[in-house]
């Protein structure tokens, strides 16, 4: 890919990832009331606030992990980043799959969100693995995975406001966004990592 392109996606994504990721604080307001439709989940407590801020936190780290010269100068930094956002994405998808387990949306809802976090667990925990044997070139490509999964909560508030200026039901285009904010980002990854991306090795960092 052009790396202007490439630059410029990237800038989109950071800059989009910690805005949703800061606004995603706001639970830990308590002047800021939680929307009736999300404390009637009954994971709710205490799960939406551990997925809340874990999740943000592995949004506001990710897109830092992807910058070759940050990689390159500071490798201790970018290992202790990795870990907090592995840990985030791990511990943050299990509190989202058991508040998938209660959303009021109903079982498309349930399914699209399970199973987002089921498959997004899996692959951050690969990503760590390969990074501890030394498998660095697979890493990043099992990390790109990963965050194109975390990136999905970016783009699911992009599309239901969307939705709703389109006039659709919310609650149906709710039950279709738990899939559409993922499936097809895995997609565009595996394309990307397959066509696009520059395959280098990785050197072992000293
Ligand atoms: C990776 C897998 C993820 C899964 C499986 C997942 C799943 C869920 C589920 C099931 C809910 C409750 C929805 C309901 O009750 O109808 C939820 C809410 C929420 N999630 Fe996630 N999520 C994921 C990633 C993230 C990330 C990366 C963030 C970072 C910002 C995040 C932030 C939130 C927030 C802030 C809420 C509360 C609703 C809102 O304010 O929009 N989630 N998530």
């Amino acid at each position: 890919m052009n790396p202007y392109v490439s630059r410029g996606l990237w800038w989109v994504g950071a800059v989009s990832s910690v805005l949703i990721a800061l606004v995603s604080y706001r639970y830990f307001v308590p002047a800021i009331p939680v929307p009736p439709n999300l404390s009637a989940n009954a994971m709710a407590h205490p799960w939406l606030w551990v997925h809340a801020g874990l999740g943000a936190t592995s949004l506001l780290l990710g897109p830092w992990q992807f910058m070759p010269r940050v990689r390159a100068r500071w490798p201790r930094v970018h290992g202790w980043i990795g870990r907090i956002y592995v840990f985030s994405a791990i511990v943050g998808g299990i509190a989202g799959l058991l508040l998938a387990s209660g959303t009021t949306a109903g079982p498309i809802a349930r399914a699209g969100f399970g199973l987002l976090a089921i498959v997004s667990v899996g692959i951050a925990a690969n990503g760590l693995r390969l990074a501890m044997v030394g498998r660095y070139a697979e890493h990043r490509e099992w990390m790109f995975r990963s965050f194109a999964l975390i990136f999905g909560a970016v783009l699911l508030r992009v599309y239901l406001p969307l939705a709703q200026a389109m006039g659709l039901d919310f609650m149906t285009a709710y039950r279709a966004i738990s899939w559409l904010a993922w499936v097809p980002n895995l997609i565009v990854a595996e394309l990307y990592l397959r066509y696009a991306s520059f395959r280098r090795p990785i050197p072992r960092p000293a």
